[in-house]
C-alpha cells in the first residue's frame, strides 16, 4: 500500500564544509527521494536549542546546538513511500562507526556528533521539523 511521507534532513555543517552536499544530495535522488524544498542556512544558537528541545535534557545538549548551529546547513524536504524510516535507514544508525555500509553516516560522517546528516524519527516531528524551516 502507497504510504507517501515527507520528512526533514539536514546536511550537516562537517557534511557541508567538506563540499559533499551535492555528493549526499545525489545519494537521496539515487534512492528514489523527491528533494520536494531545500535551503542553505545558518542558524543560531538559540534556534538550534528550539531545534533540538527533544534532546533537551541529554548531556549533550549543549554540544549538540553549538555544532548544529557552527556553519551553513542545507535542510531539506524529502519525499518518498515510507519516507521517514527510509531515509533513517540510508542514514544508518547515529555513530557511524556503528553504520552499516552503504550507509550515508558509514561513508561520509566522522563522529557521534559530525554524522553528516539528520533525519526526523517519527510523523509528529517530521511535521514540526519540515515547519521550523519551512513555514513562511
Ligand atoms: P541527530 O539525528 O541529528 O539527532 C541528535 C543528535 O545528537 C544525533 O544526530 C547526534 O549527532 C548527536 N549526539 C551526540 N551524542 C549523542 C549520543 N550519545 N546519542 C545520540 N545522539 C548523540
Amino acid at each position: 500500500m502507497s504510504n507517501i511521507q515527507q520528512t526533514l534532513s539536514i546536511i550537516k555543517p562537517d557534511a557541508v564544509e567538506r563540499n559533499l552536499s551535492e555528493e549526499i544530495k545525489k545519494v537521496f535522488k539515487n534512492n528514489n527521494f523527491n528533494i520536494l524544498k531545500e535551503k542553505k542556512v545558518k542558524i543560531s544558537k538559540s534556534e538550534a536549542e528550539k531545534f533540538y528541545q527533544i534532546h533537551q535534557t541529554k548531556p549533550f545538549y549543549n554540544d549538540l546546538c553549538e555544532y548544529l548551529s557552527s556553519g551553513p546547513i542545507i535542510a531539506m524536504i524529502l519525499e518518498k513511500n515510507d519516507a521517514i524510516l527510509e531515509n533513517r535507514k540510508l542514514m544508518g544508525a547515529t555513530d557511524p562507526l556503528k553504520a552499516d555500509i552503504g550507509t550515508i553516516r558509514k561513508k561520509y560522517g566522522i563522529s557521534i556528533d559530525k554524522n553528516s546528516v539528520h533525519g526526523s524519527d517519527s510523523e509528529e516531528n517530521a511535521k514540526k521539523e519540515i515547519d521550523f524551516f519551512f513555514k513562511d
